[in-house]
């Protein structure tokens, strides 16, 4: 289940509270909960998935795409798996650290683990989203926002589509206030 953290270490966990406080940035969060499948499961629990195994899993959340493509018109979709042994990790996460927006929607449905969105309220302020297995969440196109996995080691989460150019980061060059404040506590 989502948490807002903000930076004096305040915390917003009812689903509805969070739900409002995101809404003000034009942000959905869901709660789909993940596949119960003991299938599903065990590939959720895998530390690393092959190709067949993500298309596998995908199967199994089949039709939250099916509505999303009635619904908003996605077209594709695939499987991010974030684990500590992927070679080059520092370097794919520090991509989506800083502060940026994309043209797109960016709308991931975490299945499994841990991640944190960071976004950027209108006078400037900061928070992080904690989002797990069975979050599904879309951040509009041009909303300030950051990913990071602060520590976590592990996340599975499919990513939906419109169209794939528009999900390039446009980096916004705001320092990110909340990040040096969570480092020096
Ligand atoms: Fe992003």
């Amino acid at each position: 289940m989502a948490r807002i953290i903000f930076p004096d270490a305040k915390e917003l966990k009812d689903l509805s509270a969070v739900q409002s406080h995101l809404a003000r940035l034009g942000i959905t969060l869901r709660s789909w909960p993940a596949p119960a499948d003991k299938r599903a499961r065990e590939l959720m629990e895998k530390k690393s998935l092959n190709d067949a195994e993500k298309e596998e899993l995908l199967g199994f959340v089949q039709n939250r795409f099916e509505e999303l493509k009635r619904e908003k018109g996605y077209q594709t979709r695939d499987m991010v798996v974030i684990h500590e042994d992927i070679p080059g990790l520092a370097d794919m996460l520090a991509k989506f650290d800083k502060i940026h927006t994309h043209a797109d929607n960016e709308v991931r449905y975490i299945l499994a683990g841990t991640g944190y969105f960071g976004f950027v309220e209108p006078d400037g302020g900061q928070y992080l989203l904690e989002v797990n297995g069975g979050d599904y969440i879309n951040v509009p196109a041009n909303a300030e926002h950051w990913f990071e996995m602060r520590g976590c080691a592990r996340c599975k989460a499919v990513r939906y589509f419109i169209d794939t150019s528009g999900w390039t980061p446009n980096y916004t060059g705001r320092t990110r206030e909340f990040a040096e404040a969570a480092a020096t506590a």
